[in-house]
């Protein structure tokens, strides 16, 4: 079982030995820092450039063993009724075994049900399977819009967007329990 709870500063010592080489951290990050790597002190440097923001707040998904996942959360627009998910990533050594779907889930409950908005956004490069796979399976959609790339490591890196809206929420949940009553 994981849960989830807001980032603290000694997070980040773990966080960062989760990425395990420089295409990794650019997919994880883009181009949000200039350098690689990263070490815990940069990782908080940044997220204190937010500090007097109301709109930008790191979470940390833990279980009993400790610091299991990350993400952060913005609000994207003037009333804050929508929320952009970055940074997502999970322990490198836990991967592929439902953290991130039990992470997302817990993200994106408590983005609808305590944040109260109305749609839950994120960008996820193309070529990140993974990832892609982990949205779709907690129920984000791709949604059409003009294509966003970066320049990254001497490549052209398109990026997907994605969303999940309230009600579509709601949909995906009684499909499951649909399933599961089967
Ligand atoms: C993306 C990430 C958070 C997913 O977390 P995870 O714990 O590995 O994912 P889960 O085990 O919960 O898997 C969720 C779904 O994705 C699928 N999936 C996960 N990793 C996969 C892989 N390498 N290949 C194919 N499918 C994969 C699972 O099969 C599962 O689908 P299902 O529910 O249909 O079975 C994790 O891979 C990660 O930290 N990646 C590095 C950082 C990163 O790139 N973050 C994304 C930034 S946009």
């Amino acid at each position: 079982m994981i849960r989830l709870r807001p980032y603290k500063a000694c997070d980040a010592q773990y966080i960062v030995k989760w990425i395990r080489n420089e295409q990794e951290f650019r997919l994880w990050s883009a181009d949000r820092y200039n350098e690689f790597p990263i070490d815990g002190d940069k990782m908080n440097e940044y997220y204190d450039s937010f500090k007097d923001s109301d709109s930008f707040w790191p979470m940390t998904a833990f279980d009993k063993n400790g610091v299991v996942g990350h993400l952060i959360m913005r609000f994207t627009d003037k009333n804050k009724t929508v929320v952009r998910f970055g940074f997502v990533i999970v322990d490198n050594s836990l991967r592929g075994k439902g953290y991130g779907y039990e992470m997302l889930q817990l993200a994106i409950k408590y983005a609808f049900e305590i944040l109260k908005v109305n749609k839950i956004t994120l960008g996820v490069f193309e070529q990140n399977e993974s990832a892609i796979k982990c949205y779709k399976s907690v129920g984000f959609k791709e949604v059409l819009h003009e294509q966003k790339s970066y320049h990254m490591l001497n490549q052209e890196w398109n990026c997907i967007e994605m969303e999940m809206r309230g009600a579509q929420k709601k949909v995906y949940e009684n499909l499951i329990q649909l399933c599961k009553n089967l």
